[in-house]
């Protein structure tokens, strides 16, 4: 797992940079994503599904297609389609992401999709698999094998996979003009080198501060808004599968309405307080949190004052535009819930009770 945690800096390169188209502003992938701009334009809605950490990058894929190429979206977990009702399906595209593309709820859902007469267009970081074969069109991430059961380098490239369909659709759907697209691309280009500079020193003294409050806890909240909400689920999930410390992800808004029951010294909340329009409500719940006794650990952008005197430890992160905040945020979070799963002396790789690849329903 560590070693895929580390990847991930390469994992852009290689599943972005070939196919970004620089001049024009757009993206091209390849021949398995067959769709002219007419067709790209003629639906009028999007729906993502997959299940677990693949159904996190798929709440960012909603997120970013209405940012980018404002078409409406909606998420579900794949194993809830069978039992939605048959609507229409002719004016929507559903998007299925899966690492393996081998999960059974997944292809279940990919297949009624298809049964009811609507087109699916496979997320999947394995070439061969059955949702590369049997999905309409196919974007693969180029994330090489992932061998860790809890997924890391596979979200990661799913991620970028569905920034650089937000685009490509943004485009087609004349929504981004090719000035806005290059902004875009160069954005991605220059995540590169600020990766990097999430394996330092510092950074591994910051994870390991952390570390020390989440080792004893009984449990612990992760929050988030907009964009990090996907990614406070994330980092919750991760934390529970390889540490077996209960966490749960929370859309910050939430707290108030049920969650901050449990705050105390012995239940520390992970807050994700990033720059953008998240920002000042996420200050505000870590004051709250900590007017009641609870400890919190912030992933904040390095140096940041504010942050730093509310904040327990943070979890430093270079700043990058909103819209890519979620591909930085998520790594210092991956590192915590290794650090503390090393502490505690589990089978990280490979979790108890977990597979790596869920092929019954
Ligand atoms: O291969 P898939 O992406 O379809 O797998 C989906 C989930 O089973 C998978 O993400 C699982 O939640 C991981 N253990 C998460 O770390």
């Amino acid at each position: 797992m560590l070693k895929e945690i580390e990847e991930q800096p390469d994992v852009l390169a290689r599943t972005a940079f070939e196919r970004l188209r620089d001049e024009e502003g757009d993206v091209e992938f390849e021949d398995g994503f067959a769709f002219g701009d007419d067709e790209l334009s003629s639906f009028r809605r999007l729906r993502f599904m997959a299940m677990g950490t693949s159904f996190h990058s798929a709440l960012l894929g909603k997120l970013m297609l209405e940012e980018l190429a404002a078409l409406p979206g909606d998420t579900l977990n794949a194993s809830e389609f069978l039992y939605s009702p048959r609507l229409p399906e002719q004016d929507a595209l559903t998007v299925v992401i899966s690492q393996s593309g081998e999960t059974a709820d997944s292809l279940r859902a990919m297949r009624e999709v298809q049964a009811r007469g609507g087109q699916v267009l496979g997320l999947c970081n394995v070439r061969g698999s059955t949702l590369d074969r049997e999905a309409d069109h196919v974007i693969l991430t180029h994330c090489g094998p992932e061998v860790g059961v809890a997924s890391t380098k596979a979200f990661f490239g799913q991620v970028v996979a569905l920034y650089l369909l937000a685009v490509r659709v943004g485009r087609a759907r004349r929504v981004l003009d090719a000035a806005a697209g290059r902004r875009l691309l160069d954005d991605l280009r220059h995540l590169r080198p600020k990766l990097d500079a999430l394996f330092g020193a510092e950074e591994q003294a910051a994870t390991g501060r952390a570390a020390d409050l989440l080792e004893p806890a009984a449990g612990c909240l992760f929050l988030g808004r907009s964009l990090n909400y996907p990614i406070a689920l994330e980092g919750a999930l991760k934390l529970k599968e390889i540490s077996y410390i209960h966490a749960e992800g929370y859309a910050a808004g939430e707290m108030k309405h049920g969650p901050i029951a449990l705050i105390s010294p012995e239940f520390p909340v992970v807050a994700i307080a990033t720059p953008g329009r998240t920002y000042e409500k996420m200050l505000s719940n870590i004051e709250e949190v900590r007017a009641r006794g609870g400890r919190v650990i912030a992933v904040g952008v390095r140096g940041d004052q504010r942050l730093g005197e509310l904040a327990d430890a943070v979890l430093p992160v270079p700043e990058v535009p909103e819209l890519l905040s979620p591909l930085v945020n998520v790594i210092p979070l991956q590192q915590l819930s290794y650090e503390v799963a090393l502490r505690l002396g589990r089978e990280i790789d490979q979790p108890r009770n977990l597979a790596k690849s869920v092929t019954v329903e």
